[in-house]
């Protein structure tokens, strides 16, 4: 039996406040709690390209919201248009990030919906856009939870567990996918230690993941990216669990930069791989990782830190945010309806929503 996680100590990284969104920047952590509310759907979109709200599953979460936004102003009046305004709202959101696929299956959610209704008023509409972001965000709470409770089961007593970026409540509408299992073994009395590998270039792992682990109460070290062999080799590491962004019909997972190497790593030292992932992250249009795309961003996120040059002006840099672990190097995907092992391509496809 695993102890419920009290309310307090989880952060709600998202919140609807009556009229708008309210958001935890997570560009001010770990040194500033800074709340900002968002009233308008382009503030929504910067929000989500700037990294203010991060992780697959929260800017799906965001972006349903900020597709409210979008709508909730337009005339409701004259001839009823907005279920291509609708469309037009979602195609602009879309462009915020590319490799998240929640991102897309919200929206997808929100242009489905306002076909179905575009006989009915606006009004309507607009109420029902927002009762599905409602839901989505609530959706993706309780499958976090199923998430870890299903995932602990996988922690043995005593564990060094390595996890890489930020996977918590931050990047989820509560308790997270890869930390959520971390979250409920520590609570279910499983003693456990996590490796927090730093995440070049722009830190969640050791801004934002130590952040959630300290309020947590879950032990943890930070190390850079480059310790994680050497802490494989020398101090032993039972499992690495991380989070994804897409995840291709064969099972091929798109995560953070630096998630491949670990999982090479990971196979050197005979050590169990494990990707947290919500049926939301499964994009089942794609039959291999080679057709996710890659986010590049921008050079000045490597070039300097907090405003110090890092490397000499005009230094030419390559800075995807990305890379893609092949299935083989992944013993098992976390998902809220269970432990899925090889063969991925035949057992992911039993996930498979069926569209009603
Ligand atoms: O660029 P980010 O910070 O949005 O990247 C986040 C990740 O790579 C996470 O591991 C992934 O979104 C899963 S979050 C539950």
């Amino acid at each position: 039996m695993t102890a419920k996680i009290k309310k307090t100590e989880v952060v709600q990284s998202i919140q609807w406040v009556d009229d708008h969104i309210r958001i935890i920047d997570q560009t001010y952590l770990p040194s500033r709690e800074f709340f900002l509310d968002i009233f308008e759907v382009g503030r929504v979109w910067e929000a989500i390209r700037s990294l203010r709200v991060r992780g697959a599953p929260a800017i799906g979460i965001a972006a349903a919201y900020g597709v409210y936004l979008g709508v909730r102003d337009l005339p409701d009046d004259g001839i009823q248009q907005i279920h291509t305004d609708v469309e037009g709202i979602c195609e602009y959101l879309a462009t915020a990030r590319p490799t998240a696929v929640n991102l897309r299956w919200a929206l997808d959610q929100a242009v489905r919906l306002a076909y179905d209704m575009k006989d009915e008023p606006s009004s309507k509409v607009k109420k029902a856009l927002l009762e599905l972001a409602k839901s989505i965000h609530e959706d993706d709470k309780r499958i976090c939870a199923d998430i870890g409770k299903t995932g602990q089961e996988l922690i043995p007593h005593n564990a060094n567990i390595l996890t890489h970026c930020n996977t918590g409540s931050l990047a989820t509408g509560q308790y997270g996918t890869a930390l959520s299992i971390i979250y409920h073994a520590h609570l279910g009395k499983k003693k456990v230690q996590v490796w927090v590998d730093e995440t070049r270039p722009l830190l969640q792992g050791s801004r934002l993941t130590t952040w959630e682990l300290k309020k947590t109460g879950v032990p943890h070290r930070l190390i850079t990216d480059s310790m994680a062999a050497w802490v494989m080799k020398e101090k032993g590491v039972d499992l690495v669990v991380v989070g994804t962004d897409r995840v291709a019909r064969n099972g091929d997972t798109a995560n953070k930069i630096g998630t491949y190497a670990l999982a090479i790593l990971a196979k050197h030292h005979n050590i169990p791989f494990y990707v947290a992932a919500p049926i939301s992250s499964i994009d089942f249009s794609i039959a291999s990782g080679d057709k996710i795309p890659i986010e590049e961003r921008d050079a000045g996120e490597v070039c300097s830190l907090a405003d110090k040059e890092l490397a000499p002006p005009g230094t030419q840099v390559y800075n995807p945010a990305f890379d893609v672990t092949p299935h083989e190097l992944i013993t098992a995907f976390v998902t809220e309806k269970g432990v899925i092992r090889p063969d991925f391509s035949k057992n992911l496809e039993k996930l498979r929503p069926q569209q009603g």
